[in-house]
């Protein structure tokens, strides 16, 4: 099992734009079943965290089901912000602390750090994602949300190309 930072990304290194929008990013050709592609990512996974703002467009964007069948923990210091029903926990501090519960709950499959870039970089300040997969979307938004901010580094692993995605998988150095 790994810790995986999962994500899509502008070229120039952004995940989201100054609007909160990912207009850029989801109208593009991706093969769910092709190079890097969500489907088998998805299966391989048994423990999801996210942050709050994440967590925000996910219900905001996609209201009627919560679509994600694996124990998943938001991010947040406000726990009355994720929807009793669907099965997400809460977690506010260290994500040291964070760690073992997803560990535990995925039960030897792979644990996916949604994001963002903020929530990904307090897990990659403790050495705890072990690779990071990006598929960069043919734009530059210029401004917006970080895909990691922080230096870091990384081994490549394996790189290919999924419709109009530049993919890669890197490991930790
Ligand atoms: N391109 C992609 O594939 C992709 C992937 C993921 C996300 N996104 C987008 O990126 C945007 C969100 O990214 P973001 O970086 O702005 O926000 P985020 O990481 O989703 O959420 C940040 C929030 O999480 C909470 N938080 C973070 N660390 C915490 C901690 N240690 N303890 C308690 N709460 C903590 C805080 O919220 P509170 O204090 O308010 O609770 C913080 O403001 C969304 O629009 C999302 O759609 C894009």
């Amino acid at each position: 099992m790994a810790t995986i930072y999962y994500t899509a990304s502008s070229i120039d290194g952004y995940i989201v734009d100054d609007r909160a929008s990912l207009d850029w990013l989801i109208t593009r050709n991706i093969d769910a079943d092709g190079p890097f592609g969500y489907r088998a990512f998805s299966n391989s996974v048994g423990a999801l965290v996210m942050g709050a703002t994440t967590y925000e467009w996910i219900l905001a964007n996609d209201p009627d089901e919560w679509q994600y069948e694996q124990p998943t923990w938001v991010m947040t210091h406000r726990p009355d912000i994720v929807r009793t029903g669907d099965g997400v926990r809460a977690f506010h501090g260290d994500v040291t602390e964070l760690h073992p519960l997803l560990v535990q709950a995925a039960a030897y499959q792979d644990i996916w750090v949604v994001g963002g870039g903020d929530v990904a970089a307090q897990f990659a300040a403790a050495g705890l994602i072990d690779e990071m997969i990006v598929s960069y979307a043919p734009c530059t938004l210029g401004t917006g949300g970080r895909l990691m901010p922080l230096h870091t580094e990384w081994v490549l692993v394996e790189s290919g190309v999924n419709g109009e995605f530049v993919c890669a998988r890197w490991r930790k150095a």
